[in-house]
């Protein structure tokens, strides 16, 4: 079986122990619940020249805002640890809440404006969380990679600017979104939908390729782009938070003519969330 470690000290000193045997470390974070998505993390890493895989799975609360959507995050930490010896992990780190956070703990990982917007707006504190554990997760494990998935764009280049800025010796890494072949992004979020909201959930994949299909034709107006996006989403979620085209490096929403640009969407089928994004501009183009 793989190897899972629960308590922090063990975990560090199982990582020093690869490390001194001249392991390459490869990290993938992660809340658990795994799918493919993760799973394509995995073997990112290896891919990139890990030689061991270190996966942890940790529900962080400090990174939720809503207390009702930390106790629905589904949690199957053995089907997670199958899936893992599946897939060639040689680590998996799975602590409990108060090894991360002990009594008295009261240090935080603040990132400037990339966190504000977006997701930041609609999940106040969420990006204080996030980074937080990502930077302990980083500093106790000591990887040459971290693998992060696309469909939180925000979250991989504000874990991309955080490592730069504080100097921690790891190359982060985005992988693309991986999509079911009816093009849902996969997330851990999409086991709370009921089949007729899975259904209803489409309508980000349709929106995105509306998009896509009129900047492949030339369209380059964000408000366009912004509309195409938009209106079946509009359409068959109860809410939109938001649909935006964003500049890909600033994450500043766009006006008028853009070259280079992401289309970021958050909106809810009842107590679900669903967040996803398309590149556009990039080479080979993302497929929805
Ligand atoms: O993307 C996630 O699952 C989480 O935000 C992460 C990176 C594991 C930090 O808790």
């Amino acid at each position: 079986m793989v190897q899972v470690v629960h308590d922090p000290k063990a975990f560090r000193d199982a990582c020093d122990q690869l490390r001194s045997q001249g392991e390459r470390i490869g990290l993938v974070p992660t809340m658990g619940a795994l799918h493919e998505g993760h799973l394509a993390l995995i073997d990112e890493a290896k891919a990139r020249g890990a030689s061991r895989v270190v996966v942890t799975i940790f529900v962080n609360p400090k990174q939720f805002d809503r207390a009702d959507d930390l106790a629905a995050y589904p949690r199957d930490l053995d089907t997670d640890l199958d899936a893992c010896e599946a897939r060639g992990v040689s680590l998996v780190f799975a602590p409990k809440d108060r090894a991360m956070y002990p009594e008295g703990y009261q240090t935080h990982v603040q990132v400037g404006a990339l966190a504000e917007e977006l997701e930041g707006e609609y999940r106040p504190g969420h990006f204080l969380g996030m980074t937080t554990i990502v930077a302990k997760l980083l500093i106790l494990t000591g990887p040459c990679i971290a693998v992060f998935g696309r469909k939180d764009y925000q979250q991989w280049r504000i874990v991309d600017r955080m490592t730069r800025d504080l100097g921690l010796p790891v190359e982060i890494v985005g992988h693309p979104i991986v999509r079911e072949p009816d093009g849902l992004a996969l997330s851990s979020r999409n086991r709370l939908l009921t089949p007729e909201d899975r259904t209803r959930a489409l309508a980000i994949a349709r929106g995105l390729r509306a998009a896509a299909e009129a900047w492949q034709a030339g369209e380059r107006s964000a408000e366009t782009l912004t509309g195409l996006a938009r209106a079946p989403i509009a359409d068959a979620f109860d809410r939109i938070d938001y649909v935006k085209v964003i500049d890909p490096e600033s994450l500043r929403a766009r006006e008028g003519i853009v070259d280079r640009a992401s289309i970021v969407v958050a909106a809810h089928l009842g107590s679900v969330r669903l967040i996803d994004n398309l590149e556009l501009g990039v080479d080979p183009a993302p497929s929805v």
